[in-house]
C-alpha cells in the first residue's frame, strides 16, 4: 500500500476556497440529508436546491441513485460498500465546497460512524438534516416497490428491513415529512441556514 506520509505532498494553491466563495458571493456548505429509503430526502433536497437557486446561490445536488449510476457504480449495499459510498460522497462534497459551492447530499447514510467521518472530512461547512419520517410511512409510500421486494425476500441488505439504520443523535435539523408539507420542511432548513450562507 502507498505510504501517504512519505510519498505525497500537499500543495497549497494560490486560488483558495475563500477566494472562490468571495467570487460567488456565498459561504460554502454541505447540507447532508440522512434517512430511510422513501423518507423524502431527495424531494426535500430538490426543493431546497430550487429555493437556494432562486436566492441566487450556486449549488450542487448529489443524490443516491444518480451517484450510484456513475461515480459509485462499482458499489452495492453491503456494509463495506455503503461505508465506501459515503466516504467518496464526503470527499466529493469537500471538493465542491472548495470550489465554493453549496452542496446538498441525499444518501441514506445509515451508519453513525460514517456520518461522523463525513462531518470530520467536511469540517465546519457540514450541516446534518435527519429526515425522520417513520418507517411505517416510508413503507406505506413504497415509491419504488423496494420495501415489498425486501419483505418478499427478493432484495438483500435492505435498510430498515435486513440492514440497520442508526438514528442520528446530533442532527442539526430533524424533519418528519409525514407531519409537514414539503414547503414547511424546506422553510425549517432555511431557517437553520439563515445568516450562514
Ligand atoms: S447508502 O446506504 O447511503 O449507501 O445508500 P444510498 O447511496 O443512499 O442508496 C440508496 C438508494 O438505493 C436504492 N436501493 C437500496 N437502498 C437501501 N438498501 C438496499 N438494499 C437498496 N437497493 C437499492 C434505493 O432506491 C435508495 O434510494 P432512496 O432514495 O433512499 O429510496
Amino acid at each position: 500500500t502507498l505510504n501517504r506520509e512519505n510519498q505525497l505532498t500537499w500543495h497549497n494553491m494560490d486560488i483558495t476556497r475563500s477566494f472562490r466563495e468571495e467570487q460567488l458571493g456565498q459561504t460554502a456548505k454541505t447540507i447532508w440529508f440522512t434517512g430511510l429509503s422513501g423518507s423524502g430526502k431527495s424531494t426535500l433536497a430538490n426543493e431546497l436546491e430550487k429555493r437556494l437557486a432562486a436566492m441566487g446561490k450556486h449549488t450542487m445536488l448529489l443524490d443516491g441513485d444518480n451517484v450510484r449510476m456513475g461515480l459509485n457504480r462499482n458499489l452495492g449495499f453491503r456494509e463495506a460498500d455503503r461505508i465506501e459510498n459515503i466516504r467518496r460522497i464526503a470527499e466529493v462534497s469537500k471538493l465542491m465546497n472548495d470550489a465554493g459551492l453549496i452542496v446538498l447530499t441525499s444518501f441514506i447514510s445509515p451508519f453513525a460512524q460514517d456520518r461522523q467521518n463525513a462531518r470530520e472530512i467536511i469540517g465546519d461547512a457540514f450541516m446534518e438534516v435527519y429526515v425522520s419520517t417513520p418507517m411505517e410511512e416510508c413503507e406505506r409510500r413504497d415509491v419504488k416497490g423496494l420495501y415489498k421486494k425486501a419483505r418478499n425476500g427478493e432484495l438483500d441488505h435492505f435498510t430498515g428491513v435486513t440492514s440497520p439504520y442508526e438514528v442520528p443523535q446530533h442532527a442539526d435539523v430533524v424533519i418528519d415529512t409525514s407531519k409537514f408539507s414539503v414547503e414547511a420542511c424546506v422553510d425549517q432548513i432555511l431557517e437553520q441556514l439563515k445568516n450562514q450562507l
